[in-house]
Parts: structure tokens; sequence; C-alpha cells
């Protein structure tokens, strides 16, 4: 259904899922060698929920959110329209969000999977909001949702100790322009970085001997670590200004400061940079570690759920990581109900 009329974008649910095992600093530290100092003092994580056991993957995170979401508004699966699945550890190339919307029975829905790692989250929303804003779908269900620890080499302490699993899922629906709640958003990407953050694929050595044709294989997640915190710190906050310039705001009308949950340093940083007070900053990475796409669904889900972010309050969304990709949100929260 299409109609040229400019429509709004409003967020009417939101729901999360996290694995039940949880390793926290000190058994970590008798994986490889670190510390709970070390950790805590450099990330703020205290702890990370780990995927473990067989068959479980990132479809079962992802339909538990999902559900949840759904289940929070009573909404029948059979009225979305699109399910946006934000990861970068699909357990098919080929796309999992396909099975999640057979699975949690959206049997109207279109289904795509959207990789751009930890910024994934934020460009599904802005993906789903052209939707709706076009006239093209109603209801919207984007999920972020990664199990990194199936792609870290736990013997690389300067990875292993970041990662968490999880999922976290928001279904947005279209309403009157007056009512939109996604005031702005403001997406990059350098590719020239993309080395710095990757889960390369790499050929073998031997060629198909008749073909000439090399197979291979993904390697571990490899991450240059300084690098990747100071893109972060000097490119976030410009991101951040530039949405909320364009809106004719500033920092000072802004409630809560909701980053892509990497490190506590990185927070501050951010926050102290455009001199926001860190009692406005949104944080759960002590208990989850950094959860890739998951991280800002997870950390809203919980915000809400604490009635932190309240009706009218301004929360800025950024996302940033692997690509390099990275992007602001302007979110005005409202409290909806199903229409
Ligand atoms: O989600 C995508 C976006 N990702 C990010 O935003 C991550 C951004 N980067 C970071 O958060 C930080 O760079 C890290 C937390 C990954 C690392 O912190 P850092 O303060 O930048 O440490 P570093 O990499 O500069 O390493 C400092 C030292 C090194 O030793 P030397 O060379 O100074 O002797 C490392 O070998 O700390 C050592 N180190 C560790 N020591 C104990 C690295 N990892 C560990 C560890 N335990 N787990």
């Amino acid at each position: 259904m299409k109609s040229s009329i400019t429509h709004g974008v409003k967020i009417l649910s939101t729901g999360s899922a996290v694995p039940h095992f949880s390793l926290n600093n000190q058994t970590i530290s008798e994986i490889v060698q670190t510390s709970d100092e070390w950790i805590s003092t450099r990330t703020g994580i205290k702890e990370r929920r780990l995927l473990t056991g067989s068959h479980q993957s990132v479809i079962d995170l992802a339909i538990l959110a999902s559900r949840k979401a759904l289940d929070k508004i009573s909404m029948d699966p059979s009225q979305i329209d699109l399910i946006i699945l934000a990861t970068s550890s699909p357990n098919d190339l080929f796309g999992s969000a396909s099975q999640i919307q057979f699975k949690i029975g959206a049997v109207n829905a279109v289904a795509f999977d959207l990789t751009a790692a930890c910024s994934g989250f934020v460009l599904g929303i802005v993906t789903a909001s052209q939707f709706i804003r076009s006239g093209t779908y109603c209801n919207i269900l984007v999920i972020g949702a990664d199990v990194l620890s199936k792609w870290v080499d736990w013997s690389d302490r300067s990875t292993c100790i970041l990662f968490g699993d999880a999922a976290g899922a928001a279904i947005l629906q279209s309403c009157s322009d007056i009512e939109n709640s996604i005031l702005n958003f403001q997406l990059n990407t350098d590719g020239y970085y993309s080395s710095h953050l990757s889960i390369p694929y790499q050929d073998n050595d031997k060629p198909h001997a008749f073909l000439n044709l090399h197979q291979g294989s993904f390697k571990y997640l490899y991450m240059n670590g300084r690098e990747v915190y100071k893109f972060a710190v000097s490119q976030v906050p410009l991101s951040i200004l530039k949405c909320l310039n364009s809106l004719n705001m500033s920092v000072n009308d802004i409630n809560w400061l909701l980053l892509h949950q990497a490190n506590e340093r990185i927070l501050n940083a951010v926050a102290e940079k455009l001199s926001i007070s860190r009692d406005k900053i949104i944080a759960n990475l002590s208990k989850y570690g950094n959860t890739s796409a998951a991280s800002i669904p997870l950390a809203l889900d919980e915000a809400l759920q604490e009635s932190k972010i309240v009706d009218n309050d301004i929360v800025v969304i950024a996302g940033f990581g692997a690509g390099l990709t990275w992007g602001t949100i302007i979110v005005r929260w409202k409290e909806f109900t199903l229409g």
C-alpha cells in the first residue's frame, strides 16, 4: 500500500534477550592473561553473557527479543510488514532474517539481513524509517543481534574480554507526521579504515587443482583497539552535533545519550566532548560487554523498563564500529499504544 503523504515513525515497543551463561572478569582471567582490575578500569566491563551449548544461534536470541517486543503490545506477528535483522554473526551467510520471519509467524513480512556491525541497529532503524515515511510499510520489526563469542579468538586477550552475546528488538509503526518520533539521522562510512576492525575471509593456500579456484573460510575477529577508540571519540561527537544542528537543537536539549556500548571510557569521553553531564549517559556494558548490533536496543529496552526514559525525552542514539561506519539518530520518545 503506497501513498504520497509523508508519514511519521513511532517506536511502539522494544524487547531484548541475553543468554543465561555469564562469564565474569575473574573467570576470564583463568582463560587468558588478564585481570578484573585491567578489564574494569580499561573498559568498564564486569561480565558478559555467552551463548553456550550446541544448536544455539543468533536466531534464538533474536526470536526471544522479538517475541517480547510483540507480547508487550499484544501485536499479532501477521501484522508485521518487514523484518530487518542487523547482525554480523548470522548462522547462514545467505541471511538469517527469513528463519526469524518463519519461526515467529510473521507470515506477511518481507525479511532481510543488514550487515553494519555495531552500527547495524542504527542503520536498521534508519532503513525502516524510510520504508515507513514513504508509505510503503506500516509495521516494521528491527532487530539488532550478535553472537560474536562464536567469532572471537578465545586466546586473544585484547578482544575476547570485550564481547558478549545478545539481541534487542524494536517495533516501528507509521503514524501522522506530527507524532513523528525519529526527528533526524546522520550516517557515515569510511572504508579506508576497514582493516582496523574485521572478521576477514581468507583463501586457503591451495587452489582447486583443475579450476585454479581458491576457497577459504572466515578468520577470527581482529581489532586495532587504539585506532578504533580514537576514531569513536573523535567522530561520534561530530555526528551528534551535525544531527542536532540541522534540527536547530543544542546539546542542552538532550535528556539521554545512548551510545553503542563498546567501552565506558568512550561513553564518558564523548559526553565530555559534548559537555553532557555523565548522569545523562545510558550504560549497561558492565553487565553485558560489547554486544555489537544488540547493544543499543538492549540498553534502550532496559532504560525503558527502569522508567528512565519518559514521554517527550530527547534521546540521542549513536552507533559506531566496523566499516568503519558510524551514525546518529535523534528520537523524541513517545509512549504509544497499538494503533
Ligand atoms: O564495537 C566496535 C567498536 N569497538 C570499540 O570501540 C573498541 C575501542 N577500543 C577500546 O575500547 C580499547 O582500545 C581497548 C579496551 C580494546 C583496549 O584498551 P587500551 O587502553 O586501548 O589498551 P591497548 O590496546 O593500548 O593496550 C595497552 C596494554 C598493552 O600492553 P603494552 O603493549 O602496553 O605492554 C596490551 O598488551 O594492555 C595490554 N592488554 C591487556 N592487558 C591485560 C591488552 N589487552 C589486555 C587484557 N588484559 N585483556
